[in-house]
């Protein structure tokens, strides 16, 4: 399947837009039916067994929930996190905030492009970096500049993806039986045409001196992983 990239619904719609809101809360479930926040805190776990990283930026992070869940499956052992969650839109649910504080750690919300955003964030004490349904956005160059900007900044970056494939793209298309609106269909199966396959987010990395990692999650899935070397020993 030859990757397509189009525009997703819920980046269109207006925040506060009732398909919008409730699109966000079917994305809760389909996060739960794909894994991703238990792929996620297994992958952080890994790559970071002993200590937790002081910082982690979820990119593209909407409601927060996402990030909310993947802290609580970290509990109690990461302690002291900030999460920065950066999304375009100001699309944070009130209760988040308090999910993290329950695990110990503190939220900072930042409302911005993610380039723009990866221009300016000072370079001080690496971070980690995490992305979920987020990479299939963008194109190649885009994802080059971004992985760039990233590797300047960061000493990993986790993202759960959606797998390009046949099979995914015909479960995307049984999303209405468990509930999901006509913007959820719509963009799961457009985040499918877009998502990723092999080792394409690899082959963008611009860094030597990083271990990747990259390939099939659970049913649905695309996981790509980049280490700095001796990062989070
Ligand atoms: C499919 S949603 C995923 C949200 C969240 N990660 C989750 O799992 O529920 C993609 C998110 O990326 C955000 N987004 C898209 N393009 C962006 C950009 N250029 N900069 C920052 N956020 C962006 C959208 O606003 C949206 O909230």
């Amino acid at each position: 399947m030859k990757r397509r990239i189009e525009p997703e619904w819920l980046d269109d719609l207006p925040a506060d837009d009732p398909r919008a809101v409730r699109s966000r809360r079917d994305l809760r479930r389909v996060n739960w039916w794909m894994g991703h926040p238990a792929t996620m805190a297994q992958t952080l776990r890994e790559a970071c067994p002993r200590e937790a990283p002081a910082r982690v930026v979820d990119l593209g992070a909407g409601d927060g929930d996402f990030c909310a869940r993947v802290a609580q499956r970290l509990a109690p052992g990461w302690r002291n996190v900030t999460a920065v969650l950066l999304d375009r839109q100001s699309t944070v649910h009130g209760e988040v905030p308090q999910r993290l504080a329950a695990g110990g750690w503190q939220v900072e919300v930042v409302v911005a492009d993610v380039f723009q955003w990866l221009q300016q964030a000072d370079r001080s004490g690496p971070a980690v970096f995490v992305a979920n349904l987020f990479l299939h956005h963008f194109g190649s160059e885009q994802l080059a500049g971004l992985f760039e900007a990233v590797a300047a900044r960061g000493a990993l970056l986790v993202a759960c993806e959606p797998r390009r494939g046949l099979w995914p793209l015909a479960c995307a298309g049984l999303l209405g039986l468990i509930g999901c609106n006509a913007v959820t269909r719509h963009d799961a199966a457009a985040s499918v045409r877009a998502g990723f396959a092999g080792r394409e987010l690899s082959a963008l990395w611009p860094a030597p001196g990083w271990q990747l990692h990259e390939g099939r999650a659970g049913l649905f899935s695309h996981l790509f992983v980049a280490r700095k070397d001796g990062a989070c020993p």
